[in-house]
């Protein structure tokens, strides 16, 4: 598509398959690209991620109920489907995909997705059934879009290492691909839910990169994960943040706690700010 088209919407699997049919035919690849909407520039680097790699690309918006818990921000989450349009259209996405509820969990509804081990901590721990909405949502979009690829953010890190071992369990004919987290200036994670974050809040928000950077740096050096750990989230506090659930330095693959950096780490963290809990990531 040239960047005035306005991408086209399928709102049915049927639909949605008729079009990669015709792209298959056609002799082109397809890189589809799983989003809840409210479309930010971090998404809109993964649909350039997928166009760059791709010849046609997919963008899907669902906000997934299964992903939520009962306390979370469901019905509250940002819903703004014809700008999100608009931004698809100009990143030159070819096709949103936009399922009502009942396409994508229809009556009777039964199979559930879940991963043992890696959902075990971090956000698996904080977030109860969290993996397995994301799990069985994730399976669903990959097997109705049948793309070559499929693109997610480094941002949801644990999420991201779940989808690749699920598609490798699966075998799931799907290349997943991840791509860094994009950033505002000050180093903020991009994120659909920085948008509840008050004016004082955001000022604060920030500290939570500062500290997974000079953890990773800490570690690198072969400082006391440990030790640096508790003075990060004691720095997390100071800065202003109601509570810390976790900060870990991990296996970047198993997302194991590593006491020393002997293999290629991460630093994982989810801190709360008022209202808001963030997440972040960053390699060690
Ligand atoms: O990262 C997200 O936006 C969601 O978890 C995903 C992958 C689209 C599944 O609902």
């Amino acid at each position: 598509m040239t960047m005035a088209e306005t991408t086209r919407i399928a709102r049915s699997v049927a639909e949605l398959r008729a079009c990669v049919s015709a792209w298959r035919r056609a002799g082109e690849t397809v890189g589809v690209v799983p989003t809840m909407g409210a479309l930010h520039r971090g998404h809109i680097s993964l649909v350039e991620a997928a166009r760059a790699a791709c010849r046609r690309t997919i963008a899907t918006i669902f906000v997934n109920p299964k992903q939520f818990g009962p306390r979370e921000d469901f019905s509250r989450y940002p819903r703004q489907e014809e700008a999100d349009r608009a931004l698809l259209s100009a990143a030159g996405c070819d096709l949103l995909f936009a399922p009502p509820l009942g396409e994508m969990y229809p009556e009777g509804f039964a199979t559930t997705v879940s991963l043992a081990g890696i959902t075990d901590r971090w956000e698996g721990e904080a977030r109860p059934g969290h993996f397995a909405g994301v799990a069985t949502v994730v399976t669903k979009l990959l097997l109705q879009a049948m793309a070559d690829k499929a693109f997610f953010g480094e941002k949801d890190y644990q999420q991201l290492r779940c989808v690749k071992r699920m598609v490798r369990d699966l075998d799931i004919p799907c290349e997943i691909v991840g791509c860094p987290t994009v950033r505002e200036a000050d180093g903020l994670a991009m994120s659909s839910r920085n948008v509840y974050l008050t004016p004082a809040e955001r000022r604060v928000a920030p500290a939570l990169h500062r500290t997974i950077t000079a953890l990773a740096a800490a570690a690198r050096a072969g400082r006391s994960i440990a030790a640096e750990t508790d003075a990060g989230r004691s720095a997390l506090l100071a800065a202003g943040f109601a509570g810390v659930d976790y900060l870990a330095v991990v296996d970047a693959e198993t997302l194991a706690p590593l006491a020393a950096l002997d293999r290629p780490g991460r630093v994982l963290a989810a801190a709360r700010l008022g209202a808001v809990r963030l997440i972040d990531n960053v390699a060690a």
